[in-house]
């Protein structure tokens, strides 16, 4: 996916904005809070189907404004063009239209446009808390297929609705009644989400583990296993939930909320055939966290058969000069990129495909000059 230009209109700090991208990469640049992370938050709207920053688009009107209005446009690898309308009033809901087209709003849009997003914390994908692997795993899983995506929500809507049971029968000291019927429903979504999140871990880690190899060498040690709460690999995932929940009835009805689940799993990453996220060094967890990153945008890739948008939001200040450069590498192997750096001298020598623009104070220009390389 390509995405040749955008409007904006509103977003944040950013009055008005219409610029034409590089079909490679494209840097931002500018003093810090000048707007950078805003432009990409714009750009990622489109791909995750919410802010990657806030819950409430509220938060993303300009201030004093009412409104905010993007419009994006592209094409696909195929080169089938596309453009897509979002807008926005506070208090209201986002009204998005593609090709034409009226969808309900973000969440229908969620895959459109592919894309993979790196900020600061990622670096903590590989080692931090479990539930930045959950949504790496989610995540990935809605951009693969539309499915993924409906049963990702489906499980979440069961989920949220038999904990408003438990919290009510809770709260009333009351029986819950319809109890088992929803056990049952939360077994079979439950289990088809560990089915699609074991499916998406395969293909990221056969991606992640040629990348570890590369990178680190071929007896690198490297894994990646799903670790399901409740179901050990190859056992009935929906049998064992249910009798999972039928052991935890009596704790939950105590507490008001559902007490086991996929929303407790993991992904146990193995390197030097020791988890890392107790044995791994400071430098392999990052190391492994970007990995994870690459391998995300080569399963969207190959899988769906659509280069996805990369987005890198200041994370080379994060990283060594050699992580870095590997990472640049990687991406210019095709991909087109959005890469905001207060300091761009050090990404390196741009490539001739590269776009440079400045951001100050919400205002977003293109720059004349590309980056200067290294002296
Ligand atoms: N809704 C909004 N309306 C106007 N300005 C905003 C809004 N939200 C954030 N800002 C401003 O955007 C700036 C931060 O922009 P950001 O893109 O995060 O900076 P950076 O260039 O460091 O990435 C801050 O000055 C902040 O006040
Ligand atoms: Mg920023």
């Amino acid at each position: 996916m390509i995405i040749r230009g955008v409007e904006i209109v509103n977003f944040r700090n950013i009055a008005r904005a219409a610029l034409r991208f590089s079909p490679g990469a494209n840097v931002v640049t500018g003093k810090n809070a000048q707007g950078k992370t805003n432009l990409l938050e714009a750009l990622y709207l489109f791909s995750l189907g919410r802010s990657f920053r806030t819950r409430t688009l509220d938060e993303t009107v300009r201030f004093g404004e009412e409104y905010f209005f993007i419009r994006l446009s592209g094409e696909s690898d195929a080169g089938v063009a596309f453009d897509i309308e979002a807008g926005y009033e506070r208090g209201g809901r986002a009204r998005v239209t593609a090709g034409g087209k009226r969808s309900a709003g973000f969440a229908d849009i969620v895959g459109m446009i592919p894309g993979v997003i790196f900020v600061a914390e990622d670096i903590a994908l590989a080692a931090g808390p479990p539930a930045g692997r959950r949504s790496y795993l989610d995540y990935t899983a809605a951009q693969l297929s539309p499915l993924h995506l409906a049963a990702i929500r489906e499980y979440a809507g069961v989920l949220r609705r038999r904990n408003a049971l438990l919290e009510r029968a809770a709260r009333e000291c009351a029986p819950a009644a319809g109890l088992d019927a929803w056990d049952e429903a939360l077994a079979a979504k439950g289990a088809e989400l560990v089915r699609i999140r074991r499916e998406t871990l395969r293909e990221l880690a056969e991606r992640a583990g040629a990348l570890v190899g590369e990178i680190v060498g071929p007896d690198a040690g490297f894994a990646m296993e799903y670790v399901c709460s409740f179901a050990p690999p190859g056992e009935d995932a929906a049998a064992s939930f249910r009798g999972a929940l039928e052991r935890a009835r009596e704790t939950e009805r105590r507490r008001g909320y559902t007490t086991c689940g996929p929303q407790h799993d993991d992904v146990r990453i193995l390197l030097d055939d020791a988890e890392i996220r107790r044995y791994g060094s400071q430098g392999r967890k990052r190391l492994v966290s970007l990995v994870l990153k690459l391998a995300q945008a080569a399963t969207i890739l190959e899988k769906r058969g659509e280069r996805p948008v990369v987005i890198l939001d200041d994370i080379f200040s994060e990283l060594d000069a050699e992580t870095s450069s590997r990472v640049r590498e990687r991406l210019s192997g095709g991909y087109q990129s959005f890469v905001a750096s207060p300091r761009p001298e050090e990404l390196g020598t741009a490539d001739p495909g590269t776009s440079v623009f400045r951001v100050e104070g919400g205002v977003v220009e293109p720059a004349g000059e590309p980056p200067a390389g290294p002296r």
